[in-house]
């Protein structure tokens, strides 16, 4: 998907790079009857119009049909442990905070109260992963813990006076052989 946004960008900007040059080597030319020129021009605008209209709904369709969050995703494969998440101001309640390493673990992510965000973290300062925890939703977010070790939950979303407080830890102990 990546690469097809950039070579759409690309063609898209090499489009507005023609018409700007077709406009500059059309500001040389005399000019002509100016009323009718208003009206083509008029003609083009409304015709651009619907087609970014189009081609807006049509790319939205095409591109957005799959929730890009994995577990949300028609086709997600099930998990092995399932931890239900639900943030509050200023804390997070997990009803499980161990797994084993290895184990695909889906949260069910929600808030008590106002929209928090949940992120994982490796090592304090890498971010593996994130989503929403919103009141009255249910959130689902996949993630695999490929290394044992202790995983700090933070909140990425500013819920008030203590948010800087939301902490939680998820231990991935290695996996029983
Ligand atoms: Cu919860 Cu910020």
């Amino acid at each position: 998907m990546q690469n097809l946004a950039w070579s759409l960008s690309l063609v898209l900007m090499a489009a507005v790079a023609a018409v700007f040059l077709w406009v500059v080597a059309g500001a040389s030319r005399p000019p002509g009857d100016a009323a009718a020129g208003a009206r083509a021009a008029s003609q083009w605008r409304s015709g651009l119009f619907w087609v970014a209209i189009v081609a807006g709904i049509v790319i939205s369709f095409a591109t957005l049909w799959d929730w890009p969050v994995a577990g949300h995703a028609a086709n997600a494969p099930k998990a092995d442990v399932t931890i239900r998440a639900t943030g509050h101001q200023f804390r997070w309640e997990l009803d499980r905070d161990t797994v084993q390493a290895g184990q695909l673990v889906e949260f069910e992510l929600t808030s008590a109260d106002v929209n928090h965000g949940f992120a994982i973290y490796k090592d304090k300062k890498t971010l593996l992963t994130q989503t929403q925890a919103m009141p009255g939703y249910v959130n689902k977010l996949q993630v695999r813990f490929a290394e044992p070790g202790e995983y700090e939950v933070l909140c990425l979303e500013y819920c008030g006076l203590a948010h800087h407080g939301m902490r939680a830890v998820i231990k991935v102990v290695a996996a029983v052989k």
